[in-house]
């Protein structure tokens, strides 16, 4: 019997394939059909910074202007009992599928700065979330910001998060790092339990009507999983904390190819948007026959396999090649 069966934060998960934070996760029927499709987790969609930020100045705004014209009236509540802030939306869905579901829930946060906000991770802690996830969405537009700063944002970030939580937490980043190798490393230093490979940065485009910048998402192609390959595959052996897969994961094949690099799991986001919750089960099946092919008995036999501290040819993961891979167009 092969086992699909792999670690992935301290979490022991039936196999390595997990819908990344998207829509998709964030309604209980869909989750429902994902887990039953055989997703071995869910991370939830982000719970952003911004948002929360606002709220909390609203509701300062209201409950000040409300204690002005009613700066007498001793019995007056304020904040109406059954108001509900997306905070208190997110905590009750995720005690909400912590109940119907038996699979482990990742809670997301989605932000940059150090404004206090982050101790909202203690609250995903208390309302159940099993890790959390940090999305650090961050464009480094400034000049006047060295990458060393932007550096120790993350760092920052991650280390007031683990102040406030006792829960695993794993960091999403952007290719985008001088150094990415040294910057896994520096937040495996700083306490992280785990790095997701990559972020994708949706590229705004410009209107040629209106001139006008507008925003354009559009889903991942399976072409853009092997960015995510190649760096797991440089650093699994040399960092040691969970890595996900992130990115461009739309066929069985990407998933193996990542597993061999050395993903502990494969996140999934477009191929599911674009094939439904019921395609996991299609791919869990495919990769349960590739491995019994291949004579493996477990993923964790395989997981790692081709990664740099095992390959064949380490350095055709590196600048080796780049030459041969230039000169071989148009052969
Ligand atoms: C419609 C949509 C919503 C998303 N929402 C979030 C989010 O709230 N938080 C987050 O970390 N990533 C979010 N993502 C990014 C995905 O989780 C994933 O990392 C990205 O799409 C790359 O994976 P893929 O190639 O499988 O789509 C979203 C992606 C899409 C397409």
């Amino acid at each position: 019997m092969t086992d699909l069966s792999t670690e992935y934060l301290g979490l022991k998960l039936d196999n390595p394939l997990v819908p990344s934070s998207s829509p998709l996760t964030g309604e209980l029927d869909t989750a429902r059909k994902l887990e039953d499709a055989g997703a071995a987790a869910l991370v939830l969609p982000s719970l952003f910074e911004q948002t929360i930020e606002h709220e909390q100045q609203e509701l300062e705004c209201f409950v000040h202007s409300q204690a002005l014209g009613h700066y007498e009236a001793q019995s007056y509540q304020p904040v109406p009992e059954d108001y509900s802030s997306e905070l208190d939306n997110h905590l009750e869905r995720i005690q909400q599928f912590k109940s119907a579901l038996s699979i482990p829930v990742i809670a997301s946060l989605n932000g940059i700065s150090a404004n206090g906000w982050i101790d909202t991770g203690k609250e995903l802690q208390q309302a159940g979330a099993d890790a959390l996830e940090l999305n650090v969405y961050y464009i480094a537009a400034d000049p006047d910001t060295s990458a060393a700063e932007v550096e120790n944002r993350y760092l920052k970030l991650l280390t007031d998060l683990r102040q406030h939580v006792t829960i695993p937490v794993t960091m999403k980043l952007s290719s985008q790092f001088s150094s990415v190798a040294n910057m896994v490393f520096k937040l495996q230093q700083a306490g992280a339990h785990g790095v997701s490979l990559f972020n994708r940065f949706y590229q705004p485009d410009i209107d040629l009507e209106t001139l006008h910048i507008k925003p354009h998402l559009e889903l991942s192609s399976s072409m853009e999983s092997l960015v995510r390959i190649r760096w797991i595959a440089l650093i699994r052996g040399r960092v040691d904390l969970s890595i996900a897969a992130t990115g461009g994961f739309h066929r069985t094949e990407d998933i193996i190819k990542a597993l061999l690099a050395g993903a502990d799991v494969t996140h999934l986001c477009s191929v599911l948007l674009q094939n439904g919750p019921e395609y996991i089960a299609v791919l869990k099946q495919e990769l349960h026959d590739w491995l019994e092919q291949q004579e493996y008995t477990s993923v964790t036999q395989m997981k790692g396999s081709v990664s740099r501290s095992c390959a064949i040819n380490p350095a055709a993961l590196e600048h080796c090649n780049y030459m041969h891979v230039i000169r071989s167009y148009g052969q």
